[in-house]
């Protein structure tokens, strides 16, 4: 890692760009239970966009649509559907990072600037990765209003499910892609590969991928990056990378302290999940060791449970949550374990297979 390393507190919002912000953000209150906190729109001066901002425990979200066809919003829609534009850096010293990023090869997006309002100001620049994501570099240092400058407050307080922060963010790249955008991480942001899953690892009867985990110096980013792998069939990597229109964000996960509680909350709100065969939790016990839920729920719940020799973790994959067979959640709990739930891989990919065999892409 060079002396002088871009230094990143974290993840300071995740923004998707969507066709029907008003609709996403209902969807996400109701049945991911974000509460609403802040707005911009025209009421607020802003011509071109509207933008509305979810937060759940730490996890911040701005859903942002286009108001007219001309502007580069709906060019990005037209091309992905809905998804993830930006995963932006809460940092210190916006000028500092762009600068070190930019010297060691980032394409700019966005210059430093202010952004400013009557609770002070912020600054942002922003630099490309894979496909058409960013990442923008923001400090908030001198501003005490909510969330940024030029949005307005404007709050729908909803129940938690219990969602407490970005646990990570997996991006699909296309073949042969994987090691220049892990190298990317390291040589530009300072990140280090903490695990790599050859396609030996990660694969079925008919589809495999690579994948790479990057992580930031304080450990609160996790990044890992996908490629696809020769399978007999199609890989769910390049059904994503079809249907995307390119690279992009495959899933965001977010961490929970109570799995049992949170995705019950799911459920009930009407999110669906990757169906796991019931084959899955005979002997589960013997396989992963004792776990301190009751395993008749966590089958009930449709829970994956994996372990290591630090802990185990419990997960569950929703379905896309649009209509492209494009991006999804995860939702996860720790109990010691840092994996991905590697001994998952499995019994998942064989469920996700199912799904992509009823979309007619196998
Ligand atoms: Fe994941």
């Amino acid at each position: 890692m060079p002396e002088d390393n871009i230094s990143i507190k974290g993840i300071h919002h995740i923004e998707l760009l969507v066709g029907n912000a008003k609709q996403a953000a209902y969807y996400y209150r109701k049945a991911f239970g974000f509460s609403q906190i802040a707005y911009s729109g025209l009421e607020t001066g802003n011509r071109n966009s509207t933008s509305y901002v979810l937060s759940q425990g730490s996890i911040r979200l701005i859903l942002t649509t286009p108001l007219n066809s001309r502007n580069w919003i709906s060019k990005h829609i037209k091309k992905h559907s809905d998804g993830v534009y930006d995963i932006a850096f809460h940092v210190d010293d916006v000028d500092y990072c762009f600068e070190k990023a930019i010297e060691r090869g980032a394409q700019a997006v966005l210059k430093p600037h202010i952004l400013k309002d009557s609770n002070g100001f912020a600054k942002r620049a922003a630099i490309h990765t894979y496909g058409n994501t960013i990442h923008s570099f923001i400090s908030t240092n001198n501003y005490s209003g909510d969330f940024l400058p030029h949005f307005e407050k404007k709050i729908y307080k909803e129940d938690s499910i219990g969602l407490r922060f970005i646990d990570h963010v997996v991006g699909n790249v296309e073949v042969g892609k994987m090691s220049q955008w892990a190298d990317f991480y390291s040589n530009v942001l300072g990140f280090t590969n903490i695990i790599h899953f050859t396609d030996k690892d990660i694969s079925t009867k008919y589809s495999a991928l690579m994948s790479k985990v990057m992580e930031n110096d304080n450990g609160r980013i996790k990044f890992p990056i996908n490629e696809p792998a020769q399978g007999v069939k199609k890989s769910q990597i390049e059904e994503f990378l079809d249907y995307y229109g390119g690279p992009g964000v495959q899933h965001i996960a977010l961490l929970t302290d109570d799995i049992i509680n949170t995705i019950s909350r799911f459920r009930e709100q009407g999110v669906e999940f990757l169906h796991v065969p019931d084959t899955y939790y005979e002997n589960l016990e013997s396989r992963v060791g004792p776990i301190k839920e009751d395993v008749s729920i966590i089958k009930e719940l449709g829970i994956l449970v994996d372990r290591d020799e630090e802990g185990y973790l419990l997960q569950l994959f929703t379905k896309p949550i649009q209509d492209r067979p494009t991006l999804f959640y995860e939702i996860i709990q720790r109990r010691g374990s840092k994996g991905f739930g590697q001994g998952n891989f499995q019994a998942l990919f064989e469920s996700i297979e199912r799904e992509q065999a009823l979309r007619g892409n196998l």
